[in-house]
């Protein structure tokens, strides 16, 4: 297949043709005979997104594998790294394996699965990622929660786990002891805690809210991941905003946004709730539809360039997470490729959405949703039809299936 028009290529805007063959882009020319033209729009590399709970198991009425997978394929997202704080939850490698099959046999796109890890697994880490890793590549351990419900863990065993695995340990960095102080969780739990696991040695930092925990972060060898609703939305201006870490202030929003290039990727954390489950409290928003969309408008904008988004939403978290043949528009990687319009500027609307969780904090916000999505160099999503089936999605990196 060989597909012409405008597209993202070493961090400008061409135009010519992307070759493909079994869903690798196998050369990158100037002039071909092509066999698909995109005169409208411009095609970039389909997003990656590195933070999803798609919950399941016995939260399904939240979000499932497939839907979760659905919503991200109409965002534009070809990958996700799903998190292991589900009911139960992914701390051993029966649990994890079982997920992985699930999503082999649910999932729309690619999929990937981090670790848990607890006090309890802790002292076997080692060997439950070995075990796992006869199979399928883990890209992480983590979301490791600080305190949180089931999946928590120490200052102490996390200096213990870093010392013993080389793995990526990524970490949703608030202070315990400091959240429980204050009826919202403050700012300086955030910076705490990353102070405190910067002194422990390098890590991934979950969904950096305060631009002093970013800087200290940019200052290290660890990563910073930032959130579009970190980057949107501010306290007290949202219906149902209560998340984890908490909305910032205006000031403190913009400042993040200002501060953005030293962030490493741009994750949405989708943490799906239904808006009975907001109403008890729930912490957490729905995001994996709509992060490439938003990013995109604030690129129409004049806020970010595509270079920078690009970076930080395909380049890195491909790089940093190791899945190889995903790192954008290049020979030798997988034909994932989303073509958006600029000129066609829509509204978010919960209803238009495909998630489970039914609502979005992002209602009414402008966005630009992708028009056509390849995965792999089939057309995936074509003006919002559906062009797959549910399991075309490969878990991750490993090219067979597990049986
Ligand atoms: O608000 C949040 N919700 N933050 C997290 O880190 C977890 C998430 C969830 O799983 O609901
Ligand atoms: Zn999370």
């Amino acid at each position: 297949m060989i597909i012409s028009g405008k597209f993202f290529y070493r961090n400008r805007i061409v135009e010519g043709c992307i070759v493909v063959e079994d869903g690798i882009i196998v050369d990158i020319r100037r002039n071909a005979r092509p066999n698909l033209e995109f005169s409208r729009g411009v095609i970039l590399p389909a997003g990656i997104d590195v933070h999803v709970h798609f919950r399941d198991f016995k939260e399904s009425y939240k979000e499932t594998i497939e839907s979760g997978s659905l919503s991200a394929l109409y965002g534009g997202i070809c990958l996700v790294v799903d998190q292991p704080n589900t009911n139960p939850p992914v701390t051993d490698s029966e649990i994890y394996l079982e997920r992985i099959r699930k999503a082999e046999k649910e999932s729309f796109i690619d999929y990937a699965l981090n670790l848990g890890l607890t006090e309890e697994n802790s002292g076997k880490i080692r060997e439950i990622v070995e075990e796992i890793e006869e199979l399928v590549r883990i890209p992480a351990v983590g979301e490791v929660f600080l305190q949180h419900r089931t999946i928590q863990v120490s200052y102490e065993t996390l200096k213990s786990v870093r010392g013993q695995i080389e793995k990526l340990i990524t970490v949703h960095a608030e202070d315990p002891v400091l959240i429980e102080r204050e009826d919202v969780r403050p700012k300086e739990a955030e910076i705490t805690a990353v102070r405190k696991c910067l002194s422990i040695g390098n890590f991934y930092f979950c969904h950096v809210s305060t631009p002093e925990a970013l800087n200290m972060i940019y200052n290290s060898k660890s990563f910073a991941e930032v959130t579009p609703h970190h980057l949107l939305l501010s306290m007290g201006k949202v219906e149902f905003g209560r998340v984890n870490p908490p909305l910032r202030s205006e000031k403190d929003r913009i400042e993040l946004l200002r501060n953005l290039s030293k962030a490493d990727v741009i994750a949405s954390d989708h943490a799906p709730h239904t808006i009975e489950d907001k109403k008890e409290g729930a912490p957490g928003f729905p995001g994996v539809e709509t992060i490439y969309p938003l990013m995109l408008n604030l690129v129409r904008k004049g806020v970010i360039s595509l270079p920078d988004l690009i970076q930080r939403i395909v380049i890195n978290p491909a790089k940093i997470f190791r899945f190889d043949r995903y790192s954008g528009i290049e020979v030798g990687n997988y034909a994932n490729l989303a073509v958006f319009d600029f000129s066609e500027v829509r509204k978010i609307k919960a209803k238009d959405l495909h998630s489970k969780a039914g609502w979005t904090p992002y209602e009414g916000f402008e966005a630009i949703f992708p028009k056509v999505v390849f995965l792999r160099g089939v057309r995936a999503l074509d003006e919002g039809d559906v062009l797959i089936d549910r399991g075309f999605g490969q878990t991750c990196i490993t090219n067979t299936k597990i049986t």
